[in-house]
């Protein structure tokens, strides 16, 4: 068609509708774990084999350092040196494996003996909610405890784990001599911002990087372990140690708290049957605005940004601040839940009770085998509480949900939750959803209803197969 002619319905209609969900996965392509960089001779300690250590840890090989991923549990060390990832991230066991045979990946349970030997040690382990929602910090102590009296006066210590303002300063005074003389090694605060699903394009393609630390030396240290990967210029925040760790706070609590206002303006669209997507879009091309995070959806989940909101709130009653945005982009957050829920109701005629449910998507978000705080559950516990069955599936979660669930029923494809069901639900965004055999869904069906709870799947479309749709916010 001749762009001239075009009318501005038609190229709305032309623009992809669901770009983020494709496009990702395209350029992630670009980077090839055969690709071998030259050798640094820069040695690395990664302490911590969860989804950031080892996103880290093969990062930073894949870059041609040195580095030995330090993780406590001897199951997972020996999986892990056979090449076998304990998580569901794209790239991941391709790179750890190419590492592996380059001799620049190591795994071990222990470090401790060797702490001195290297330039850089990172600490990645877990900060999990804690009490009154702070993060416990268990792990972390017991990593700074056995680092104390093993670590070199010039040795760099990265702190990557999500660490409350004066988390630096404290392992600074943990580490120093205990002889008493000054000095100790260089706390560094470098918080990641690697996003489940996508974290190896995140880590070569970061928007900006944050080190925090005393020394600008130091600092300029650890920029260049970094800039071996780096594909464009990147920002370089160089800051103190405490800024450091409230970016990464502010960050994650700004982006709970637009995804709040996302899904209460889907709720407001819903309410005067206008088209969110319509009104999303164009908001989003507004630069102050942009177009990430605009996604309305069944609320915001993982183990990220409701863990680091409440760490926020605590810390401000640390502070004596009182908050009132925060604490209500926690509420809108779990009423999203209920308005999933009521949308489910209104399609089955009101009452959940013997109601048949088929739920596609279990992970928090779509490229990730993680539950923590995936709104699904939540939505599915609800269902289950109400009197209704679940069927349920997901492309990669399903060994994490059976570990999780013995109430509802797991099938092996996604068709398959269709059978007898009163209504199907759209909990996570995965892209093969929008290309399922339409017509023998509905065949299967006992009432052929679908909740579009992240707003997947073309309406129109749907609706041409003889769907009854409702989304998030769409007419
Ligand atoms: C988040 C941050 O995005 C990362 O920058 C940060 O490094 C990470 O936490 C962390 O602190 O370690 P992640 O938890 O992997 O990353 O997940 P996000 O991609 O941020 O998504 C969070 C939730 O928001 C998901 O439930 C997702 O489905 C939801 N979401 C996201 C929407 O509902 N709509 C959107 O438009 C975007």
């Amino acid at each position: 068609m001749n762009s001239m002619n075009e009318t501005l319905a038609e190229k709305q209609q032309r623009q992809p509708r669901f770009p983020k969900h494709n496009a990702l996965a395209e350029e992630y392509r670009l980077f090839d774990p055969l690709n071998e960089a030259t050798p640094t001779g820069v040695s690395v300690c990664v302490i911590g084999g969860g989804f950031v250590g080892l996103v880290t840890a093969v990062g930073l090989s894949q870059i041609g350092h040195n580095v030995t991923c330090v993780e406590k549990l001897l199951d997972r060390v020996s999986d892990l040196k056979k090449g076998d990832i304990p998580l569901f991230e794209q790239g991941v066991p391709e790179m750890v494996r190419a590492n592996i045979n380059r001799n620049r990946l190591q795994f071990t349970a222990d470090f401790t003996e060797r702490a001195s030997a290297y330039d850089l040690i990172i600490i990645t382990v877990g900060t999990p909610p804690g009490d009154n929602g702070e993060p416990d910090l268990n792990a972390l102590r017991e990593v700074v405890t056995s680092l104390a009296g093993r670590v070199r006066s010039d040795q760099i210590i990265i702190i990557k784990s999500t660490v409350p303002v004066g988390t630096a300063r404290w392992i600074a005074e943990q580490l120093k001599p205990r002889n008493g003389s000054r000095g100790g090694p260089h706390i560094i605060s470098n918080p990641e911002f690697l996003r489940e699903g996508t974290a190896l394009y995140d880590f070569f393609h970061p928007d900006r990087i944050v080190i925090g630390g005393e020394s600008p030396e130091i600092i300029e240290r650890v920029v260049q372990c970094y800039r071996a990967g780096m594909t464009k210029d990147v920002p370089i925040v160089a800051t103190s140690n405490e800024t450091a760790e409230m970016v990464k706070y502010a960050s994650n609590v700004y982006l709970a708290t637009r995804l709040s206002f996302v899904n209460e303006l889907a709720a407001v669209c819903d309410g005067l049957a206008l088209n969110f997507d319509d009104v999303a879009y164009a908001m989003g091309l507004d630069r102050r605005i942009g177009t990430d995070y605009l996604d309305a959806g069944p609320g915001f989940g993982g183990s990220c940004l409701p863990k680091d909101l409440e760490a926020y709130r605590a810390m401000a009653r640390q502070g004596d601040v009182t908050l009132s945005l925060s604490p209500a982009v926690s509420r809108v957050n779990e009423q999203q839940v209920e308005r999933v829920v009521e949308k489910i109701r209104g399609m089955v005629g009101g009452a959940l009770t013997g109601a048949r449910i088929g739920a596609l998507g279990l992970s928090f978000k779509a490229q990730t085998d993680d539950l923590r705080c995936s709104p699904a559950i939540a939505i599915i516990r609800v269902l289950l509480a109400e009197g209704a069955s679940v069927t349920a599936f997901d492309p990669v979660a399903m060994s994490n949900a059976s570990r999780h669930f013995s109430d509802i029923a797991l099938c092996d494809r996604a068709e398959d939750v269709a059978t007898n069901a009163d209504a199907i639900v759209v909990l996570t965004e995965w892209p093969e959803f929008q290309t399922l055999d339409w017509d023998a869904v509905k065949e299967r069906m006992r009432q052929p209803n679908i909740i579009d709870a992240r707003n997947l799947l073309d309406p129109d479309r749907i609706r041409r197969h003889g769907f009854q749709y409702v989304g998030m916010g769409r007419r």
